[in-house]
Order: C-alpha cells, then structure tokens, then sequence
C-alpha cells in the first residue's frame, strides 16, 4: 500500500543492532519489490528466516488451455464449482493469460497443515460467502462478506474460515496491484475525488508470534510450480515490522459510487489497477438523473480489453438472465451491451442494487477446461431479438 505501516517492535534506527532479552540478535530481512524498487518493508524475525529443512516435492498446477483463442461471450456458472476441503485444491482457475488468472474457489477448511506463500502473483481474494482470518506473517485480518483481501506476492499466509460455506472470486496478477494512480497525489495519498480513502483500507493489526522451531510445511508457488518446502523455524516468528509491503483489506461496501446525469463510463468504478488489467466495483448506487437518461448501459466495444464480470448480488440491470455467483467473459474484439429490453426496462428507475466485481484484461483471455465445464453453451446468443 502506498502509506508507511508499523507493527510490533522494531528498532530506532534501520539495519542497526536488535537485540533480544537474551542479548542476541533478531534476523533482520528486507522485504522488497519490483528489484528494491517499489514498496518494501524491514521485518524481525526471531530466528533466520532462510532455515530449509528439505524440500519435500515439486507438482505442476497449472490450469489445463480449453481454448487458447476465444472469441465466444460466455457465461459461467460459478457456483457449481464444487465444494472442496482443501483451500489449494478447491482454487479453479477458469480464465488466464501472462498477466492474470480468474480464480474461482469454495474451500470448506481451514488450513491446518500447512503454509502458503504464491512467489508468482499478488492475490486479491473476494470473499463472496463466508467469514474468517486471514493468517500472515506481518499480521492477521478479520474478513466477511464483500471484503477484497489484497496478498501481496512472498506474503506467507493461512486462511481460517468460520464455517464450511465458503465462496471465492480471486485474480492472480503477476504485476503488481495498486489503487488506481489518477486517485493518488505525487506523495501517494488518495485525493479528494477518489470513491475511497485511507481509513477504508483496513491494515494488519493482531501480529501472530510464535517463538517454535520444528518442521513447518510451507506450500511455495512459483512459475505454476507447487514447492513443499519445509522449514526449521515457524513462519509466523516476526516480533515486528514496518513499511508499505504488507497485506490489507478494503470492503466493497465502504467503496463510494460516482454517479451523474447521464450514464457514467466504467473507469468510475476502478478499484484496483497494474499496468496489464483493472478491477472495478459496480455497487449500490443512484440511477442517472438527466430527464431523458437511459440508466442501463449503451452497447460499448473497448476494442482491446477482454471483460470479466463477476456477480455478487442484487438485480442486474442490463441483464435478464444473470444469477450470482456467475461470471460472464465479453472478449476483446466484439461488441457486448444490454440484453433486449434492458434499455427500455431501465428507464424511469431511480437507483440500483447490483453488486458485482469486474476485471477487464488488456491481453485477451485463455479459458480453461475448468473454466469452460461451467458455461451454458448459449451465452453467446442471448442478444438475438426475438422473431
Ligand atoms: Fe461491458
């Protein structure tokens, strides 16, 4: 996150002596990003943090190409992905490319035993259904219904759900995930025009501490690769950290809609950006307010990004056909727009209750035999008018 952070002890001074109640020395580790230079924090460790004891196995995971050029609108049925134990095994990656990957989940448990850290991607996890903690080793965060949980790549982490019920919309992004930059001044901070600021991003604040060596498993993900590492000491040994790399949650309700007289363009609702994909939030919202305004979107083509749209709950306007839990692709290249009868069906509506996440990629999207077990086979075809 663009703003300084610190918890636990640290020392006064940087790279300086840090000393224990015993006299020895905690295990000082930069964190740092983008080749030490983008954001980076100095963490303490109570032991070395670079203790492998053996590394176990190595398995592939990458997600198996149905399509690798597609030029079909989709729609998939996210919630017949099945319920799984596991959190790793129960995360489907349904659509990719070299930048990103739409994941979707239902893990039914907590992560007992093991650690997980993804070495290739930020993750940013949409909590759709269910409640927990997420677990990491520079601070926990409670999270619920509708909270966007941003992982940055190296964070080790475990997740704890409250129940078995339990519903997952997460983008993998191998560049770097920001709030969006025409949002922030040259110091960083979000500006007055931004639909959220600081005091909705809620940062670590519980750090975990566990003073253990033993064999602690940690699951590494790197190049689609699964690596079982395992190490001497806990991951979760910091006794304090500060800087701007760390994990943080930002509810989709705390994010404040700009609306207009007439219809406004996508980019208002931009949530998060790298320089390969955005991610928007569509929310509650008033309706446009010109006399003769249309409120459901006009047919739009943005030629070269393919659009991913995740729907969480409410009513959606442009559609009649849309359940949550559902993803829709419209892909680079075609025009996409309201269902018939959507436009006329909208006018002299005042507001909305849709929820819904999109992602819109700039490299088109590979679909997946996961992802392609989902669609309906018609999608396709729903703009047709009717004989
Ligand atoms: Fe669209």
């Amino acid at each position: 996150m663009p703003f300084y952070h610190k918890l636990g002890k640290i020392p006064p001074k940087r790279h300086t002596q840090f000393r224990k109640p015993d006299g020895s020395l905690y295990s000082e580790q930069l964190f740092g990003t983008v080749g030490f230079d983008g954001m980076y924090s100095n963490i303490y460790h109570e032991y070395r943090p670079t203790q492998v004891k053996e590394i176990v196995k190595q398995y592939k995971v990458a997600p198996k190409i149905a399509r690798a050029n597609n030029m079909e609108s989709l729609r998939l049925k996210g919630f017949n992905v099945k319920p799984e134990k596991d959190y790793l095994s129960s995360r489907k990656t349904v659509l990719t490319n070299s930048d990103c990957s739409i994941i979707l989940a239902a893990p039914q448990e907590s992560q007992k035993d093991y650690f997980y850290k993804n070495t290739d991607a930020d993750e940013l996890i949409f909590i759709h259904k269910g409640s927990g903690k997420l677990r990491t080793f520079l601070g926990n965060l409670d999270f619920k219904y509708g909270d966007y949980l941003l992982v940055p790549r190296g964070i080790i982490y475990k997740i704890d759900f409250d129940t078995e019920d339990n519903r997952l919309f997460i983008v993998e992004s191998r560049r770097p995930i920001y709030t969006p930059k025409r949002y922030r001044n040259w110091f960083g901070q979000l500006l007055e025009h931004s639909p959220f600021c600081e005091r909705d991003i809620r940062k670590p604040q519980e750090l975990e501490h566990h003073d253990e060596k033993g064999e602690f498993l940690v699951k590494v993900k790197k190049q689609d690769d699964i690596f079982e590492m395992v190490y001497a000491t806990h991951p979760f040994d910091v006794v304090g950290y500060d800087g701007y790399n760390f994990p943080y949650a930002f509810s989709i309700h705390d994010f404040e809609p700009i609306t207009g007289r007439i219809h406004q363009p996508p980019p208002v609702h931009q949530t998060f950006e790298t320089d390969a994909m955005v991610v928007c939030s569509f929310v509650p919202r008033l309706y446009d307010y010109h006399p003769d305004s249309i409120p459901a979107p006009y047919n739009h083509s943005n030629i070269d990004s393919d659009e991913v749209l995740y729907y969480v709950d409410g009513d959606f306007m442009s559609r009649n056909d849309i359940e949550a839990g559902q993803i829709t692709l419209h892909p680079a290249g075609i025009v996409h727009g309201p269902h018939p009868g959507a436009a006329e069906r909208s006018i002299g509506k005042t507001e909305t209750e849709e929820l819904a996440v999109m992602v819109d990629t700039f490299k088109p999207l590979q679909v997946t035999e996961d992802g392609l077990k989902l669609s309906d086979g018609t999608y396709y075809q729903s703009w047709l008018e009717k004989e």
